[in-house]
């Protein structure tokens, strides 16, 4: 703790943490923590790694800062072509705007939007729909595109009147049902609300893929997307994934939304493609999306002092080259089925464990007070956060989710993202951890 630090939560005592090492922090006394979250999904090859502090530290001396929005450099170029080679082949050639992190990325995916219909004369399609229980980020823009409520709601008259359509969460179906019989209302509500709206206000619609921390990696049904895509389409709406957590492998696909073989026309990325070794984000054009601009204006109407610098270009580029080379997807993927196996087997039978869900390594476990009914513990006894306060005192890193999964309101659940680089002995420790946690908080309340 440092009084000169405006901490998340002023009160709070935070563990300074002063070393990472492979899947491994430690902290100033010296306890082990397995980092069972790499960082906050962004620590996917480890902490620590020699060949990606080389090249940062080779690219420091060489160039550390030019400005990329008046001259070019080439870890820049390279990144960009990384990514055009990690994109789905539908999106045509991609072109890459680079920024600091997930909300920048998103905020640039949101102004882009807009003006791919101001160049083709549809000046007022600029609402973009987000869903409820959806995080993009903590600017203005992208809060406005997510439905947090509980980080909306201090800000909210500062925020961008857009629409939110329900989450596709089969575990607490918002209407009740189970599919098929559901029809899939949660994609059809997208048209509903483009037809009250008027198709000639929206921009876009954008998703999590995998719905990251406000409900932990909740996964939805095969027909969601191409659903949505097909939806997108018919109205005239760019598709914009926001794979800032569920991008570069992380869910044992490149993307998460390979998930559903569904293309997107925009692309937004952030937390593992540095890895941690640096502060990176990136919005990705599918060809339609930026041929309209440089077809029309020539301009992209955004810009970052230090988007697309050297140095973090740099650190991307060698974290990409570390997972093809060590083909860390594939193994996402591998250790994801593991974990997800034994989480099954060590806690299947506790009386709290109400979902299980996710995928690869980007893994979500819902609590509740009775599994039948799926009744939620009540808010105030904050279940959450003793299980990771326990999980803590243990050595294991997890992550609570950030509001409730009930009504955004109540309910508890946590996430597991480790680094790709996770072994098999790590993934016995994460999970009979996460049983004795659950047991120390829960067992007789
Ligand atoms: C899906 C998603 N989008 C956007 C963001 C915002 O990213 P950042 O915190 O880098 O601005 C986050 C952060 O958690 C996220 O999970």
């Amino acid at each position: 703790m440092n009084e000169h630090v405006l901490y998340a939560d002023v009160a709070r005592q935070r563990t300074t943490i002063v070393r990472g090492e492979g899947v491994y922090v430690y902290d100033e006394q010296g306890n082990r923590y397995l980092d069972a979250i790499g960082g906050v999904g962004v620590v996917n090859v480890g902490h620590g790694v020699k060949e990606i502090v080389d090249a940062i530290a080779s690219q420091a001396l060489t160039l550390a800062f030019s400005y990329a929005s008046l001259v070019d450099n080439k870890p820049r170029q390279s990144l960009a072509a990384k990514l055009n080679s990690w994109v789905p082949r539908g999106m045509g050639q991609s072109k890459t705007l680079f920024c600091s992190g997930g909300a920048e990325a998103n905020e640039a995916a949101l102004k882009l939007a807009y003006q791919y219909h101001w160049e083709r004369g549809h000046p007022t399609k600029r609402k973009v729909v987000g869903r409820w229980q959806s995080y993009h980020g903590n600017t203005t823009g992208a809060l406005s595109m997510s439905g947090r409520t509980a980080w909306r709601r201090m800000h909210d008259s500062l925020l961008l009147e857009f629409p939110h359509i329900p989450p596709p969460y089969c575990y607490r179906c918002p209407w009740g049902l189970s599919r098929p019989q559901c029809g899939l209302l949660c994609a059809e509500e997208l048209r509903r609300v483009i037809c009250q709206e008027g198709a000639e206000n929206i921009a876009g619609f954008i998703a999590e893929p995998i719905i990251g921390t406000s409900m932990s990696a909740v996964v939805p049904p095969v027909e969601y997307y191409p659903a949505i895509r097909k939806i997108c389409d018919e109205f005239d709406i760019l598709f914009i994934a926001d794979e800032v957590m569920s991008g570069i492998g992380r869910t044992g696909l490149k993307w998460g939304i390979d998930h559903w073989r569904v293309i997107p026309d925009i692309i937004t990325t952030a937390k593992g493609i540095a890895g941690g070794y640096a502060s990176l984000g990136a919005t990705i054009l599918a060809e339609k999306v930026w041929r309209t601009i440089a077809d029309g204006t020539q301009k992209p109407m955004h810009s970052t002092t230090f988007g697309g610098n050297p140095l973090s270009c740099a650190a991307g580029l060698a974290v990409l080259q570390y997972i093809e080379e060590h083909d860390l997807v594939l193994r996402a993927a591998e250790m994801g089925d593991k974990l997800s196996a034994k989480l099954h087997e060590a806690l299947d039978d506790l009386p709290w464990v109400g979902d299980i869900r996710g995928r690869g390594l980007f893994i979500g476990i819902e609590i509740v007070a009775d599994k039948k009914n799926k009744t939620p513990f009540p808010k105030e006894w904050d279940v959450t956060h003793r299980v990771e306060d326990i999980a803590f005192q243990n050595g294991l890193l997890i992550l609570g989710g950030v509001s409730g999964p009930v009504d955004d309101a109540v309910g508890d659940h946590f996430e597991l993202l480790p680094p790709y680089t996770i072994e098999d002995q790590h993934l016995d420790f994460i999970v009979s951890t996460i049983r004795q946690s659950l047991e120390t908080a829960l067992s007789g309340i």
